[in-house]
């Protein structure tokens, strides 16, 4: 279990206990609320298996926690369709343990959630209450999640994001991992979306927690690109960076790429609410230039 710190013990009052804490958005909600003196417990799954009861409502039970964030899941979309037990038991059954071990507690619970909730299938922002129409057996299951959260009593937020890159295996990586190779790349430039950096969705949590959000949010970054947007802004940023030419990105469509999992198509959440509540997210061209720069990308 990785270390209380710093600002007093877990039983201060005022700590954050993180499932997941060793994902791409735990690793950055654990360091930027270090940052800010908050007292926080990371653990991921061999320490606790979000999925076992029983662990679930120890660890509650013994750090007390002001805020239980999940950040725990089961994020191999394709390796979804092919394990749908496991995807259920993660993404739709464990929120309602956490959601259970909250209310005994009296501690609020953020819960982690997904554009894949949407169908993507309108070309328009999705607002948080728009109509839930999953596609793949990850939204069916995160969807499940996000209801077994709502249909506890236990004070709870649930953040929607989405093309998270950050500390870890992504997108971003695998692209400018091709280009140091030299690699020639083909990439889907019909899936719009909004490319968020895990710490800035960390530090739009946490000022939506200080904001006294409840309820349902959006929080992703600003602006929205295709994947093959992303890709090129990868491609001229590894270039640039390291000073050697940049590879080809051929545009290709979705449809000449089939995967087990369907992928939403115009897939932009609605940020209006995070605005509103004064919560600033970057633009995803800066944020990606941030985290090149940040040691989320070194060290990973
Ligand atoms: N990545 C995205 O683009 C994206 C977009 C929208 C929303 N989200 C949501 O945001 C949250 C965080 O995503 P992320 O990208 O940080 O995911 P991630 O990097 O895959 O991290 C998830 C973590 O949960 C762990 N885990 C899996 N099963 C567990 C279990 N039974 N008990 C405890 N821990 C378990 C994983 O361990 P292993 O690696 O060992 O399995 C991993 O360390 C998730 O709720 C996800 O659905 C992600």
């Amino acid at each position: 279990m990785s270390a209380v710190e710093p600002g007093g013990g877990p039983r201060s009052g005022t700590c954050w206990l993180v499932t997941g804490a060793s994902g791409q958005l735990g690793r950055s909600l654990c360091a930027v609320t270090r940052q800010e003196g908050i007292a926080t417990v990371g653990v991921d799954l061999d320490e606790l298996d979000v999925t076992d009861g029983g662990q679930v409502s120890e660890a509650v039970e013994r750090f007390r926690p002001s805020v239980l964030v999940n950040c725990a899941a089961f994020t191999h979309v394709d390796r979804c369709e092919e394990e749908p037990a496991t995807a259920q038991r993660t993404n739709g059954d464990a929120p309602g343990l956490l959601a259970e071990a909250a209310s005994k507690t009296g501690c609020l619970l953020v819960h982690l959630s997904t554009d894949y909730v949407f169908s993507g299938a309108t070309p328009r922002p999705i607002a948080e209450d728009a109509a839930a129409d999953p596609r793949s057996t990850y939204g069916r299951t995160k969807w499940a999640g996000e209801e077994a959260v709502r249909r506890s009593d236990c004070e709870h937020l649930i953040v929607r994001s989405q093309w998270i890159f950050g500390p870890g295996i992504n997108f971003v990586r695998a692209i400018y991992n091709a280009v140091l190779r030299g690699e020639s790349l083909r990439v889907v430039e019909d899936q719009v979306g909004r490319p968020t950096w895990s710490r800035a969705l960390a530090r739009g949590i946490l000022q939506a927690v200080r904001a006294g959000a409840r309820g349902d949010l959006h929080l992703a970054c600003e602006g929205v690109a295709t994947w093959f947007d992303l890709a090129v802004a990868t491609v001229e940023e590894a270039a640039h960076r390291r000073w050697i030419p940049p590879v080809p990105v051929e545009p290709v469509l979705t449809a000449s790429v089939p995967r087990p999992a369907t992928r939403p198509t115009y897939s932009v959440l609605e940020l209006g609410r995070a605005r509103g509540l004064g919560v600033r997210m970057p633009h995803w061209r800066t944020a990606l230039s941030m985290y090149l720069d940040s040691e989320e990308w070194s060290d990973a």
